[in-house]
């Protein structure tokens, strides 16, 4: 007489293969929500509290993108500025102009403006800004013309395609990191740009990235 009748067998293997097809669903139920609910959201106008232009504080000013987005180079988030930031110009310049009075009244009660994001990945994706910046890929390489924008939006798909297609070639994208934040670089014309990629990738350090844990941890 066995410990357990037989049928506890089949049910012990089917609910191991069960186990084992557990990931393969999971992963495809993400799937399937990923592509039908969210879609790329590619060029999307997001509306602000305030109307922050970007055309007059980059390419007007020629203000850095580091002035505002200042932990861009040493942390996974690009930061977006306190009031403190805006009104070191705003205390004097354009301190009368009715479309700053938002910005001065947070100030004041020192509470942050409440932006609304542009660009969200899913909360399963890891993005990191620094190393991006750090190993030679620009703001403009992602974001597009940032400095003709008026209001900001989403130049590129973020999927993961998008991602994995620069990961398995980056050198084609790397720039000298002195130009990180410049909208207008360009390779010197007389420079080989695949040498120019190759030699860069190896100053830089720059490793192709494609397994999945890369970006899933
Ligand atoms: C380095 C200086 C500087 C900083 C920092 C700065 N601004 Fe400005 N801002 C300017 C200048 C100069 C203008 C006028 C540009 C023009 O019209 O050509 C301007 C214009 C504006 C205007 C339009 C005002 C009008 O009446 O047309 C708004 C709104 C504005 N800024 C918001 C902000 C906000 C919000 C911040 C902080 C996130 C900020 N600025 C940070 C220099 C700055
Ligand atoms: C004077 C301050 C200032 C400067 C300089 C500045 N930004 Fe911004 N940036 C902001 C503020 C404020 C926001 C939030 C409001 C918005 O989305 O327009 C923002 C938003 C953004 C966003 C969208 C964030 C999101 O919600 O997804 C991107 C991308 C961006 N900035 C890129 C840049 C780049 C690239 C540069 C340099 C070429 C730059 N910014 C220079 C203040 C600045
Ligand atoms: C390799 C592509 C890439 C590069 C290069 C890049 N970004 Fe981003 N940026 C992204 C992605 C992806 C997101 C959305 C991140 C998320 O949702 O977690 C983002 C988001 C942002 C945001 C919004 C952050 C927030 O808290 O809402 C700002 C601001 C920004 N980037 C500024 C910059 C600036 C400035 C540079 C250059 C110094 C830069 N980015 C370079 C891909 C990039
Ligand atoms: C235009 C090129 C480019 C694009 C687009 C890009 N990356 Fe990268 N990414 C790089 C480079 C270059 C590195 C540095 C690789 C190295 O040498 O470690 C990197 C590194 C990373 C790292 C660090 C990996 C590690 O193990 O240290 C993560 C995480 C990452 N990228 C996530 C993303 C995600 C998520 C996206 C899409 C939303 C993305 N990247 C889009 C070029 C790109
Ligand atoms: C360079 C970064 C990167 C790497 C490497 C990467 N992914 Fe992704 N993955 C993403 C991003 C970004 C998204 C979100 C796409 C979206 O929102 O449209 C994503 C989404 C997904 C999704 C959700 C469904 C979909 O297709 O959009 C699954 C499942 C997935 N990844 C599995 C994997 C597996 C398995 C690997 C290894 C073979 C892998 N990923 C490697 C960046 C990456």
């Amino acid at each position: 007489m066995p410990l357990f009748p037989r049928w506890t067998n089949t049910v012990s293997r089917l609910s191991g293969v069960m186990l084992l097809a557990l990931p393969a669903v999971a992963i495809a139920g993400l799937m399937i929500v990923v592509r039908s609910t969210w879609g790329t959201k590619q060029d999307r106008v997001v509306v602000q509290p305030i109307e922050f232009d970007h055309r007059h504080h980059v390419g007007d000013e020629g203000i850095d993108c580091r002035y505002c987005h200042y932990t861009v180079e040493k942390s996974p988030y690009p930061g977006l500025p306190s009031t403190t930031i805006c009104m070191s110009c705003h205390a004097q310049v354009w301190n009368k102009s009715p479309l700053l009075g938002l910005v001065r009244e947070y100030h004041f009660k020192e509470r942050p403006i409440p932006w609304n994001s542009v660009h969200n990945l899913p909360d399963f994706v890891y993005f990191n800004h620094s190393i991006h910046v750090n190993k030679g890929v620009g703001c403009v390489t992602c974001h597009g013309r940032v400095d003709q924008m008026a209001l900001i939006n989403q130049k590129s798909p973020l999927s993961m395609g998008w991602c994995v297609e620069c990961h398995r070639n980056p050198e084609p994208h790397l720039r000298p990191v002195e130009f990180i934040t410049s909208m207008t670089w360009q390779p010197d014309p007389a420079v080989d740009r695949q040498k120019l990629g190759a030699q860069l990738a190896q100053q830089y350090n720059v490793h192709t990235r494609i397994s999945c844990d890369a970006c899933h941890r």
